[in-house]
């Protein structure tokens, strides 16, 4: 199934969680054949725990501690999470990586933790502008997936993989549909590589400046699995135009 998830980033209090999820989930009742999540910050999981329960809305987190517990100040475990009824954590976003400098060992860490747990990972691969332009798009992502699943490499199904080019989040400069579905492509040629019994599980999601103009052009990408969308997702009303763009 197709999977359109909303990443609201540090935005949208507990308070405003709830009117958001009260306007969203009519819009979206009907929305059956795909997958919808909600990746919202830690102090919105429990309320939107409870409004989500028996609806056609996953939940999500945008971050994850790879220890299971003890003295980590500040820190969250995946059987917090799971505790919450959260099933999906993003992880290695590139904002995680470029602002609080997560590395790809870290990414590989976090990976392992989601997956003894029995948390799906969205695991955020993407190049910078300057790797881009220097011709490195290919071998950044291949690097950052052959560390992030390194041990792993069995368990490829078990994931599912956003293709996020780092210049082309927030920026209102998207991918174009057609370079994503060459990166995406590319992507499900590493997984195959990695794991010779892959089964075709990972959905590979596009990000990136993703609005109601341009969704729907992505998602008829052979290749473009769903998208992961940070700005577009912050109004309910939007975010439901996208997700019912296809
Ligand atoms: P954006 O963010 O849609 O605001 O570009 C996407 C993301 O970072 O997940």
């Amino acid at each position: 199934m197709k999977l359109i998830s909303a990443n609201w980033k540090m935005n949208i209090t507990p308070s405003q969680t709830k009117e958001y999820i009260l306007k969203f989930l009519p819009l979206i009742e009907d929305a059956k054949d795909r997958e919808i999540l909600l990746c919202v910050p830690y102090t919105s999981l429990c309320i939107a725990s409870e409004m989500l329960k028996d609806t056609n809305v996953k939940l999500g987190a945008q971050n994850v501690y790879y220890e299971q517990k003890g003295a980590f100040t500040g820190e969250i475990s995946v059987s917090m999470l799971k505790d919450l009824g959260v099933s999906y954590v993003i992880v290695g976003h590139s904002e995680r990586r470029w602002i609080f400098g997560e590395n790809d060992e870290v990414v590989n860490k976090k990976l392992v933790a989601c997956l003894d747990g029995g948390l799906r990972p969205i695991l955020c691969v993407g190049e910078r502008l300057d790797e881009r332009e220097a011709g490195l798009t290919y071998k950044v992502i291949e690097t950052q997936m052959r560390i992030a699943l390194s041990s792993l490499e069995n368990y490829t199904d078990m994931i599912d993989i956003a293709y996020e080019p780092v210049w082309a989040i927030g920026s209102g400069n998207p991918a174009t549909p057609e370079d994503a579905q060459a990166v995406h492509r590319f992507i499900k040629n590493v997984l195959e590589d990695l794991n010779k019994n892959y089964q075709g599980m990972t959905r590979v999601i596009y990000g990136g400046s993703v609005n109601v103009h341009n969704a729907g052009e992505f998602m008829k990408m052979p290749d473009v699995d769903g998208l992961l969308v940070g700005g577009a997702s912050l109004d309910p009303k939007t975010f439901s135009q996208i997700v019912k763009s296809f």
